[in-house]
């Protein structure tokens, strides 16, 4: 009773369940945006040209680039009357709390929310939310560390921009290395769009009220913010620590397997993969290889490769399909950038908006109704609430 129902579409209300944005094979590991393999956008693009893609549904030419570049540019400001909110979170604030509420207020700073215009420009809008929510999570940053935040410039692309705006400072100059811009651009297009998961099924949803795109993506910020969601990257590092400290690799996968025991492998198993998460395997390569390269030595990277190759040699993983996701080597590479641990589902939550964007403009541009799926009812019969009533008075 209490398993999963796959629901038939016409519960869901189909058009929540249709889309051409991203397909997902869960038995043999294919992730596509816009029908193109993630390895080869990988291997091909940038960032940037993947939220493009996502968002209008095509690779965009040389001058569609410029122009989107220089609109997420122009974009990239944060009105200064908002910058004084950060003034006003409390300095332990979590980024994901601060970059939701935030999100949000951007409907009381630009008021054409309303769908209608938001369509009309929806290459503004798309470009200021890609833009401002980047330097809303710097800035969120630098003050959790009680630094002076660091401005966009406009010299810089998208990432390196990131970048800078999180370790510039002005005694402290940040030398902005292209390795490292190649690797966040590798794991913001990783990261980009996975189809119906729990935030986005949250922003579709939310989207097909009709509800502005401000709003509809702070939504999908607080889903993101599960441990069992985008949690998960910050809850693996914290765990390959755990283990680390201990020591005994073994014991963990022993606990993981215990059913009366709360502890999970972070970073194992999915809903939708029964096979290694390609993006997984991606990030898993690219940690070998940036690694060395930088000749940064992270002791979790070696616990990660323990524990992966223990448990893909127990039976309870592999009888049950529990691999390694995008979460589970996603953390040791924003180590090895300087992201604190704090960020690291700040980092999902930036690489998931054009996604997000995508599918709030699949949902209140098509002839779709309001999401409103249908329960089904496995609660008390009208004979098991017979005469509970009768003996009542108001
Ligand atoms: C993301 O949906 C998306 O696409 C999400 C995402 C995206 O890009 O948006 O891919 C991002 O959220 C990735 C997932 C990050 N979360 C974690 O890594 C948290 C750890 N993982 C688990 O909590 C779990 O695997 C879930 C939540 C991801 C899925 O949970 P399910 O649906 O319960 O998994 P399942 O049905 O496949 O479980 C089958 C069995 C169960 O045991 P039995 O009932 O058969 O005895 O496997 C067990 C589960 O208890 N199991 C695990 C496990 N995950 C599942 N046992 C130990 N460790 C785990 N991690």
């Amino acid at each position: 009773q209490t398993g999963y129902v796959t629901l038939d579409p016409s519960f869901m209300n189909t058009a929540a369940c249709y889309s051409q944005i991203t397909f997902v094979d869960g038995e043999r590991g294919i992730l596509r945006y816009r029908g193109i393999p993630i390895e080869e956008l990988v291997r091909k693009t940038m960032f940037v040209e993947v939220a493009y893609l996502l968002v209008h549904g095509e690779l965009p030419s040389e001058e569609q680039r410029r122009n989107f570049s220089t609109m997420l540019n122009l974009n990239s400001m944060l009105h200064e009357d908002m910058r004084h909110f950060f003034d006003h979170f409390p300095r332990g604030a979590h980024p994901m709390h601060i970059l939701s509420t935030m999100i949000n207020a951007l409907a009381a700073f630009y008021p054409n929310v309303d769908l209608k215009s938001m369509e009309d420009d929806i290459d503004v809008s798309t470009a200021r939310l890609i833009s401002i929510v980047r330097t809303m999570a710097a800035f969120a940053y630098k003050k959790s560390i009680g630094e002076p935040v660091v401005y966009p410039r406009h010299d810089l692309s998208y990432c390196a921009n990131f970048l800078n705006m999180m370790f510039d400072s002005p005694v402290r100059p940040y030398q902005i290395h292209p390795e490292a811009v190649r690797i966040l651009n590798i794991l913001f297009i990783l990261h980009a769009d996975h189809e119906q998961n729990c935030s986005t099924t949250a922003v579709r949803a939310i989207g097909s009220a009709q509800v502005n795109l401000y709003a509809t993506i702070s939504a999908g910020i607080s889903a993101l913010s599960g441990p069992l969601h985008g949690g998960a990257n910050q809850a693996v590092i914290e765990m390959l620590q755990m283990i680390h400290a201990d020591g005994d690799v073994k014991k963990f996968i022993r606990l993981a397997k215990d059913r009366n025991n709360p502890f999970r492998l972070m970073g194992f198993g999915h809903r939708v993969y029964k096979t290694y998460d390609p993006r997984a395997a991606i990030i898993k390569k690219e940690c070998d290889a940036y690694l060395e390269r930088i000749h940064y030595k992270d002791p979790l990277l070696d616990v990660a490769r323990e524990v992966e190759e223990a448990a893909l040699t127990d039976p309870y993983f592999v009888e049950r399909n529990l691999y390694p996701n995008v979460d589970f080597y996603t953390g040791i590479l924003y180590r090895a950038l300087g992201i604190p641990e704090n960020m690291f589902t700040v980092m999902f939550a930036l690489a998931r908006l054009p996604g997000w964007v995508a599918h709030w403009k699949e949902m209140i541009g098509g002839e779709t109704k309001i999401v409103r799926p249908r329960q089904i009812y496995i609660g008390k019969t009208p004979a098991e609430t017979a005469g509970v009533m009768e003996s009542r008075e108001l």
